[in-house]
């Protein structure tokens, strides 16, 4: 078989592949999907354009979507978190030989360019034929923090106007890059995404700052397609956000910086899911953690579970270790970033980079940038001190390490698989039965929710209690669950 892809080097086919087989086994929640829906082939028709971390992980994501009857287009959601050996292995397939692929058109290979990626991003939606007919083209997007969707919906509004619009002064250099990127693709095709958002029948979100985009458009009445939030299913964010980032943010600045974490001070900004992950495996290397935050509530629990909640500008020059970890913007100003003590490391593992004020620290006059090592930099100030920075300020937890690990993101991709099924085979573009996914934001049900937990168990040897009947009446539920009220927190 044939196909476009662009990857770094396929001959790494094969180390990818023992990579995807050892992670299999880590990933009980899609390898028992796959089983569940071997016969069925819920997803057969579905052609989805994914835009994630094309990590191992990922790769078995995709296979699975693929053993479900999809076909699938690839590509990251971020320059610098490819795992070259596992988009080889997605593209070549399982039958392991490179002259006659049998995998998946991937379009991603760690450091890519700002203009590079934004490329990228627009083939997972270059089917062939889709500019003739856009029927051929994608009909569902998986999405990781709101990039192919942003491309989409951007792309049908200046068609829609007529023209790309002229970049201001004060825009970012991404924004300049993502209307150079709309401005080309509407001198091939004046209305590619206009059909494009017409055939798409829903998009499955990741992440916090996804799904934030998602519900921004769908209060604005501008949501195209209907939205599944699997951000917020439990067992994705309480899980993936939390103990995925426990384990891979303390990866990533080790294998980075190889400096003892014990004793130091770290600063991990904001003390949501991720924050709460950040800073318990910075306390459990022995660092001395304090905590910012803007939410009188995360401030509280992270007070009481013991850490120091305290300004940036109060701590800014003791601490050794800065992460931000928030979804915002500006967490850490140049000026800030100069009144470090010499050496600090500073990085985030916020979806975007502008947590970290990049731009500004790239205009300080006279500050030099030394490579260290791929992916680690150290910023010299004129004054002669320096800080380290992870990744350029993007996802360092995927930059400098490989991410969360497999058990973890079984958890967080059975959840996109279940939604992937539940928004193609429901949405109202196709299907007008009860229960149809409108142009709106969802999650999925609990009992889902629960599914994806129970799929889990097992591997680690939980053994369950089971309600009685007459426990069950009592406290008002099913035997079979769901266990709880939609409200309740965890
Ligand atoms: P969250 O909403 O639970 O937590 C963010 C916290 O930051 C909130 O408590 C908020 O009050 C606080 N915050 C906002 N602005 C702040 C400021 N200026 N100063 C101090 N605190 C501030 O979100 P969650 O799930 O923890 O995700 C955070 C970010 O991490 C998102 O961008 C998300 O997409 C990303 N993410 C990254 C992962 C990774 O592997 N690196 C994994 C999962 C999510």
């Amino acid at each position: 078989m044939s196909f476009d892809y662009k990857i770094a080097d396929i001959s790494l086919h094969e180390a990818g592949r023992h990579q995807i087989r050892l992670a299999e086994h880590e990933m009980p929640g899609l390898m028992s999907l796959r089983e569940e829906f071997a016969e069925e082939q819920p997803l057969k028709g579905a052609r989805i354009a994914g835009s994630l971390h094309m990590t191992v992980q990922t790769a078995v994501l995709i296979e699975t979507l693929v053993a479900l009857g999809a076909e699938v287009r690839w590509a990251s959601c971020n320059i610098f978190s490819t795992q070259d050996e596992a988009a080889a292995a997605v593209v070549v397939g399982p039958q392991g030989t490179t002259d006659d692929l049998q995998g998946v058109p991937v379009f991603a290979w760690k450091n890519e360019s700002l203009e590079e990626y934004w490329w990228t991003a627009a083939q997972i939606f270059a089917w062939p034929g889709v500019d003739e007919d856009p029927t051929v083209g994608a009909n569902m997007i998986l999405d990781d923090g709101g990039d192919a969707t942003l491309l989409v919906h951007k792309g049908a509004e200046f068609e829609a106007a007529g023209g790309v619009p002229s970049a201001q002064e004060d825009d970012p250099e991404e924004y300049r890059i993502i209307l150079e990127t709309l401005r080309q693709s509407m001198t091939e095709n004046p209305q590619r995404f206009t059909g494009i958002a017409s055939t798409i029948k829903g998009v499955t979100e990741e992440t916090t700052t996804g799904v934030n985009r998602l519900y921004q458009l769908a209060r604005d009445g501008r949501l195209l397609f209907p939205a599944i939030n699997v951000n917020d299913s439990v067992t994705k964010s309480k899980f993936d956000n939390k103990y995925g980032v426990r384990h891979s943010l303390p990866d990533g600045i080790m294998r980075a910086t190889d400096v003892l974490l014990g004793g130091k001070t770290a600063v991990v900004c904001g003390y949501g899911d991720v924050g709460k992950g950040s800073a318990d495996a910075l306390r459990g290397q022995g660092a001395r953690v304090i905590v910012t935050e803007i939410d009188p509530i995360n401030a509280l629990q992270a007070a009481m579970d013991g850490y120091q909640v305290a300004q940036l500008d109060d701590v800014v020059d003791q601490a050794h270790l800065f992460i931000t970890t928030t979804g915002g913007k500006d967490l850490i100003t140049a000026e800030q970033m100069q009144r470090m003590r010499d050496k600090a490391i500073v990085g985030n593992v916020g979806h975007f980079d502008n947590e970290i004020d990049m731009a500004g620290l790239a205009k300080i006059p006279g500050i030099k940038k030394v490579e260290i090592k791929p992916q680690v930099r150290e910023w010299v100030f004129p004054s002669g001190g320096s800080i380290i920075l992870l990744s350029e300020g993007r996802l360092l937890n995927l930059g400098n390490a490989t991410g969360h690990p497999s058990f973890v993101m079984s958890s967080s991709f059975a959840n996109q698989t279940i939604a992937q099924i539940e928004l193609f085979a429901k949405s109202h573009k196709g299907f007008d039965g009860d229960g149809a996914y409108l142009s709106d934001v969802y999650t999925l049900p609990k009992i889902l929710d629960e599914k994806v937990a129970r799929l889990h168990l097992d591997a680690l040897g939980v053994r369950l209690t089971e309600l009685t009947k007459d426990q069950a009446e009592y406290l008002g539920i099913d035997v079979a669950g769901p266990y709880k009220p939609e409200h309740y927190r965890y």
